[in-house]
């Protein structure tokens, strides 16, 4: 992709969401959802990490974070997260990705920054695992995105962005931060959603 043109926003969104694909690999990953042969050691950003390699899954992966780029772009993305359900659909863990992008920043980035900035999430990913609970069988998951506000209908992109009819938790989740950082024109947390011991 030629970067030379973008804005500042534009190549945020792109270091963002080749993060993101990597980022969710990793996720996946840790929770030990997939044979380990799913995926290869692969060095991002000097970390080694996990990246999904079985043809349906690192599509689905590369798809589902790399059409968010629009949205990130414009600002309109909030939360990314990687949902975890039981045979049922209701949710049992959810790794949420946080993020914020100041539209009206204007200078060039340094995308190395940004990326070294991000590199610490994916290091703090890796010994997470300690944190997460363990998966029912039979479950499933995938990638969910939350706007802030909804694309305007028009758009080709947002057709591929279908309502999600997510099971809700009666009782506010416990949360677990991972990791978040601040550092003008990007905000990112992870934490970890889980549902609360009292929950039904
Ligand atoms: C966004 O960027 C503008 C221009 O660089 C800056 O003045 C403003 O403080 C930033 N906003 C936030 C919330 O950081």
């Amino acid at each position: 992709m030629d970067r030379k043109n973008q804005t500042p926003q534009g190549q945020i969104a792109q270091v963002i969401v080749d993060f993101l694909e990597v980022a969710v690999s990793c996720v996946v990953f840790l929770k030990g959802f997939y044979h380990p042969r799913a995926f290869e050691r692969r060095r991002y950003m000097n970390v080694v990490v996990q990246k999904a390699v079985h043809p349906q899954l690192a599509g689905y992966i590369h798809s589902a974070t790399s059409g968010l780029f629009p949205f990130i772009q414009k600002g309109l993305v909030e939360r990314v997260l990687v949902i975890f359900y039981d045979k049922a659909h209701v949710p049992v863990e959810k790794f949420v990705f946080k993020l914020a992008v100041n539209q009206s920043y204007g200078s060039k980035i340094e995308e190395a920054n940004l990326e070294f900035a991000l590199r610490a999430f994916l290091i703090k990913l890796t010994v997470a695992e300690p944190l997460t609970r363990s998966l029912p069988s039979d479950g499933s998951w995938e990638i969910t995105a939350y706007f802030r506000s909804l694309p305007p209908d028009g758009e080709k992109e947002a057709q591929l962005w279908i309502p999600t009819d997510t099971k809700q938790w009666m009782q506010p989740p416990q949360i677990t931060p991972i990791k978040s950082m601040s550092c003008d024109p990007v905000k990112m947390q992870l934490y970890l959603e889980q549902p609360s011991p009292t929950e039904p």
